[in-house]
């Protein structure tokens, strides 16, 4: 079992970002968010509407909060009591794949996928088949929408790829699950990204939050525009930002989207969100140690790599030969986790640099919370400075005004918050 020297200097300086790289990033990412507003055929960002605004912070009321994002399905009742103050209860999680059941395969039937969802909201309401709710739904995939409630996925992402849900109406989907399930006193009023969820649950108690983030199987960002287009208020903005597709892509980059699920698409996300870093890395590793398979090696285990001596040898000695793992080349494999998140964590901060500065106009960057919910920005070692780091290399002194805030529930809030402005405008 060898190890390429020669190919790890050239990944290792593959992998290096310079600032000239993510400040050239955020300005062509500026560029295109510009452009997709107006619709320009050349913008790899869609800009949809959202149909929602800020909050006031004075939403009230109970709501059950669904949301459904990639690996797990989470639902809750949330109170919302006004004044910045809410309480989430009866919290419902379950995993879309174990031993028994995978929800997100080719193989799946989506009436099956949406039953699960109904089922998880009435557990949430503990089964109550009598009361009326109103639900808000957190969908974490780029929709189409026409108003709150109506919104058609557009694509799937993450890798899931469930058939027959592509191009449909996702509220009308799960309404009729409800129904199915015996639950049709649970009305579903609102539907919403998860980086519009996070911005909204950020901006009831920050009133000067402007950009929600989405850091974690997937990658996203939101914002609120201003602006309105013709024919359409003032509303958040779900980027898609995943999808950008300007920046160079190295090699292995490229080998990555051509073994996904959805070649040629979300490009941007492919570099940077969790459900790919481990991809990379693993991809990385076979190629360096010359290894007949590809191991899978996840975000999760590359923390474990960079924080825990004892634990990243333990993964790393289920796949390499024990001659392979000196010292020396586990000090390499965890520089190697370093610089594919380092990588990550300075492009996530050109794309919130590009959106900053289309906020901005012609004028500073203005001081504001930024709010970010997902496992890669909270868990994953190394990311939060960086992304920090990142900003001061692009916007220098601006950066310091600037408060990425980590939202809690963010999608349960958010999802409350929105089912709340459908109902009472
Ligand atoms: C994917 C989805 C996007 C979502 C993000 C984070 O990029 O397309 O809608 O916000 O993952 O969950």
């Amino acid at each position: 079992m060898a190890f390429n020297e020669a190919l790890y200097k050239e990944i290792m300086e593959e992998l290096t970002v310079s600032q000239e790289f993510i400040t050239e990033a955020a300005g062509a990412f500026r560029w295109d968010l510009e452009q997709g507003l107006k619709h320009s055929e050349f913008s790899s960002l869609p800009m949809l509407p959202s149909f929602i605004g800020l909050p006031d912070g004075g939403e009230k009321g109970e709501y059950v909060a669904l949301d459904f994002g990639g690996s797990n399905v989470r639902a809750s009742v949330v109170r919302l009591l006004g004044n910045s103050r809410y309480e989430v209860l009866n919290w419902v999680e379950r995993p879309l794949v174990t031993a028994e059941y995978n929800l997100i395969s080719s193989e799946t039937d989506p009436d099956n996928l949406f039953d699960f969802l109904a089922e998880i909201a009435g557990e949430a309401v503990e089964n109550d088949h009598d009361r009326e709710f109103l639900l808000g739904h957190t969908f974490s995939f780029g929709t189409e929408q026409q108003d709150i409630n109506r919104a058609r996925l557009i694509k799937w992402a993450k890798e899931i790829a469930v058939p027959g849900v592509e191009g449909q109406d996702i509220n009308d989907m799960l309404e009729k699950a409800l129904i199915r399930k015996g639950f049709g006193n649970i009305k579903p009023v609102a539907i919403l990204n998860d980086t519009v969820a996070a911005l909204l649950a950020a901006a009831y108690s920050y009133p000067d939050t402007r950009i929600g983030s989405i850091y974690a199987t997937g990658y996203n960002t939101c914002y609120m525009e201003v602006m309105p287009d013709v024919g359409r208020p003032a509303c958040i903005i779900n980027m898609e930002s995943g999808a950008f597709s300007k920046l160079v892509p190295n090699k292995w980059d490229l080998a990555l989207d051509k073994a996904s699920e959805q070649p040629g698409r979300q490009r941007l996300e492919k570099m940077v969100s969790g459900r790919y870093l481990g991809e990379l890395f693993s991809m990385l590793l076979k190629e360096l140690f010359e290894l007949a398979e590809k191991p899978s090696l996840t975000a999760v285990d590359m923390s474990a790599i960079m924080n825990d001596k004892t634990r990243g040898a333990a993964i790393l000695g289920q796949i390499l030969e024990k001659e392979a793992l000196g010292d020396d080349s586990l000090e390499k494999i965890r520089e190697l986790a370093m610089a594919i998140t380092i990588r990550s964590a300075r492009i996530v901060a050109a794309s919130w640099a590009g959106t900053l500065w289309h906020l901005a106009g012609n004028h500073k960057v203005e001081p504001q919370h930024i709010a970010v919910d997902g496992s890669v920005y909270q868990h994953m070692p190394h990311v939060q400075e960086n992304v920090r780091r990142a900003l001061y290399d692009i916007m220098g002194e601006e950066a310091g005004g600037l408060k990425p805030v980590l939202v809690k529930d963010g999608s349960s809030i958010g999802a409350a918050i929105a089912a709340a402005v459908a109902s009472f405008g």
